[in-house]
């Protein structure tokens, strides 16, 4: 199987996370792609930002479906990791897919679709995905799995992956059975067994997230792709093993 690297929410060790520069130095850093989050606003915009609330990566305070796509975009997403990004913004789906359009990268768009339930976050990602033409780029994903199976219904052309937590036994015949074609699990519970079956059914297996070097050679080695806040690293461990 291919081995490839995602930035985890963008270059995410070195910038604040799920914002354009992040995703900028993934580019920059020789990954093959990059995996964000997506939520909707108030008045239904996709924007990427990983947590429920702007507390933790914004200057600002409280839920994001509780914002307006204006009043989200006042926020400061950047000063919070580092005052030199000081002024950098939340940026919408749009706005990453027309950046990532003339990039070679890969684009894994995780649905944060559990709670709350976003009841139209598929609709209005399939759109834009269709309206860019990305559909042989894109990888979607969700820990809701009810999320992944209506994203099939409505977009049978698009590839689902499967994210977990937990240490499933056979994965690769649930996945098959909600129309997923990839498995996404926690790095603890990429076991040997799992890999070696998913990847003899050609089934990719990419693990998250995978920081540390070690880790990062042993399942690049064994065919897996991972997701890291380091591409970097990882881009020069593959590199390094490959020569
Ligand atoms: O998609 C892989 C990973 O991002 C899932 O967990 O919490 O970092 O979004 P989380
Ligand atoms: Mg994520």
């Amino acid at each position: 199987m291919e081995a490839l690297i995602f930035a985890h929410r963008g270059s995410s060790k070195t910038h604040p996370e799920n914002t354009m520069p992040a995703f900028q130095a993934a580019l920059e850093s020789g990954a093959d792609g990059i995996e964000l989050d997506v939520q909707l606003t108030k008045d239904h915009v996709p924007v990427v930002i990983h947590d429920l609330t702007v507390d933790r990566t914004t200057d600002g305070e409280g839920f994001v479906m509780n914002y307006t796509y204006k009043d989200i975009q006042s926020l400061d997403a950047g000063s919070w990791f580092d005052s030199t990004f000081e002024g950098i913004r939340i940026p919408s789906l749009e706005e990453v897919m027309k950046w990532i359009k003339g990039t070679h990268l890969k684009l894994n768009i995780e649905l944060k679709n559990g709670y709350p339930r976003f009841p139209e976050l598929e609709e209005k990602v399939i759109a834009l995905i269709r309206q860019f033409e990305m559909e042989e780029r894109v990888i979607l994903s969700s820990f809701n799995h009810y999320s992944l199976v209506e994203t099939k219904r409505l977009a049978p052309e698009l590839e689902t992956a499967v994210l977990f937590m937990e240490g499933l036994y056979e994965p690769w015949d649930y996945a098959e059975h909600i129309g997923a074609r990839a498995l996404h699990p926690y790095l603890p519970v990429a076991v040997p067994e799992l890999i070696q079956v998913a990847s003899s059914k050609n089934m990719p297996v990419r693990v998250f997230t995978v920081n540390g070097p070690e880790q990062m050679k042993q399942l690049l080695k064994a065919g897996c792709s991972i997701f890291t806040d380091d591409p970097e690293t990882a881009v020069s461990i593959r590199r390094n093993w490959r020569d």
